[in-house]
């Protein structure tokens, strides 16, 4: 049985694929004291030119990238991934503005142990071919009051399909765009809302260590 005190710090794993502002989000709250008994031990891309990479690389973290150019074959990418992540010795995975579809091998490795952030309150504007403005524009399409985000678990049920964690609402203003409105999103609800939420699972697999 281990005590709370002794347990060692938690490696969280990013998976990102472009800008990375999540995992910027992550990684302030790491340099700040924010991210509790958690370091960001690893960064993921699955595109070789993304922002995100800078981000970790001026932050010191290890970066991997893992992609469809690195790795054509599926299955290969698959434990490229999980080769990647036990490399380092990941306890948990924030797929965070990750555009790839993880397979369902990887994502059931880590039943319980991996999480996204989506920029809609789902079930609503979730799923397959909602991502990026996509979300935003169906969200104002359909003449939505308010919007927000989530960060639910990553099953291998489907996109966008696992439980809820937490979410963040945020009402639309007179005037949004899909692209104010996705501005908005990413800076008042998402980045506050990945930090809670990763501590918030990091808490519950530090009580589920020592139960
Ligand atoms: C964010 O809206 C995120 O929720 C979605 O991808 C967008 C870009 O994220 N999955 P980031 O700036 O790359 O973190």
């Amino acid at each position: 049985m281990r005590g709370n005190a002794d347990m060692r710090e938690m490696n969280v794993a990013v998976m990102v694929s472009g800008g990375g502002t999540n995992l910027q989000a992550l990684l302030d709250a790491a340099a700040d004291g924010r991210l509790q008994h958690a370091r960001i031990a690893l960064v993921l891309s699955s595109q070789e030119d993304a922002y995100a990479i800078e981000r970790s690389r001026r932050a010191g973290v290890p970066v991997i990238v893992v992609s469809k150019q690195t790795h054509p074959d599926d299955e290969e990418r698959a434990d490229a991934i999980l080769a990647a992540l036990a490399g380092a010795e990941t306890d948990l995975v924030v797929t965070a503005g990750y555009m790839s579809i993880l397979a369902k091998n990887v994502c059931s490795h880590y039943a319980g142990r991996m999480i996204n952030i989506h920029p809609s309150l789902l079930p609503k504007y979730g799923g397959v071919g909602f991502y990026g403005l996509r979300v935003h524009e169906a969200v104002l399409a359909a003449g939505e009051k308010e919007t927000g985000a989530t960060v639910h678990y990553v099953d291998d049920q489907g996109v966008d399909s696992g439980a809820i964690i937490l979410q963040g609402r945020s009402p639309i203003l007179e005037g949004d765009t899909p692209e104010t409105l996705q501005k908005r999103i990413l800076a008042e609800v998402e980045h506050p809302l990945i930090v809670e939420g990763t501590n918030l699972v990091i808490q519950k697999l530090r009580d589920k260590d020592f139960s």
